[in-house]
């Protein structure tokens, strides 16, 4: 079987990365992680990354005065070892613009909430601010829009009463570990495709 050839950006725990790793060792998973990334030299996800054997990258963003050039580098480091999908996972840095669009529908992230609701940083708070009974996660092509773009699987988690940021983060973590890589799977069957801004998956 050819596997389709992850790239996956972190920046800290890296358990959705670790997710993907799990179901990357199973034998009929259609894809395989080529590189992690990371923007932060002590991310935790690397190690994980280390533990398995998959070659790791830091790219500092600390060490560029401007965007794009980081996401030139972060291209290139890509390009290198022949990534086809690149996964966000817990990367909390925006995307230029130039970069989005040198990956067409080829960038997706998982973001904590059931978007368009609840966008930015700080979801579970605002979840938790607007009192709502459901919350969950997204994965969702990326644009140059922070949290937006096309839509291809949602989870659902109830919020409880005495729910603080916490446990509702833990109970929406343990759906993304679930989603993503079911998402993953979905793209590299070839089963998703975009049209007019919306993601359709087949069968
Ligand atoms: C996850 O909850 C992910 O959805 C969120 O950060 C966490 C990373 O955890 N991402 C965003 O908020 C992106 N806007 P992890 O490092 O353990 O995967």
């Amino acid at each position: 079987m050819t596997k389709l050839k992850l790239g996956v950006l972190i920046s800290g725990r890296g358990s959705n990365l670790q997710a993907l790793i799990d179901a990357c060792a199973v034998a009929d998973y259609p894809a395989e992680i080529v590189i992690v990334i990371s923007n932060r030299p002590n991310a935790r996800g690397l190690e994980r990354a280390v533990a398995v054997g998959i070659p790791i990258q830091v790219i500092e963003h600390t060490a560029y005065s401007d965007r794009e050039n980081f996401d030139r580098d972060v291209d290139a480091a890509l390009r290198t070892v022949g990534v086809e999908l690149v996964c966000l996972a817990g990367f909390m840095r925006l995307l230029s613009a130039w970069l989005v669009e040198q990956w067409p529908d080829r960038i997706v992230n998982i973001h904590p909430s059931l978007l368009p609701a609840f966008k930015g940083t700080d979801s579970h708070a605002q979840v938790l601010a607007a009192g709502v009974e459901v919350s969950g996660c997204t994965v969702h092509f990326v644009v140059p829009e922070m949290d937006a773009g096309p839509i291809i699987l949602q989870a659902e988690v109830p919020v409880l009463p005495g729910d603080d940021e916490d446990s509702l983060a833990a109970r929406v973590l343990t759906a993304e570990h679930q989603c993503y890589p079911h998402a993953v799977r979905l793209i590299a069957e070839n089963r998703v495709t975009v049209t007019d801004g919306r993601a359709v998956i087949a069968n």
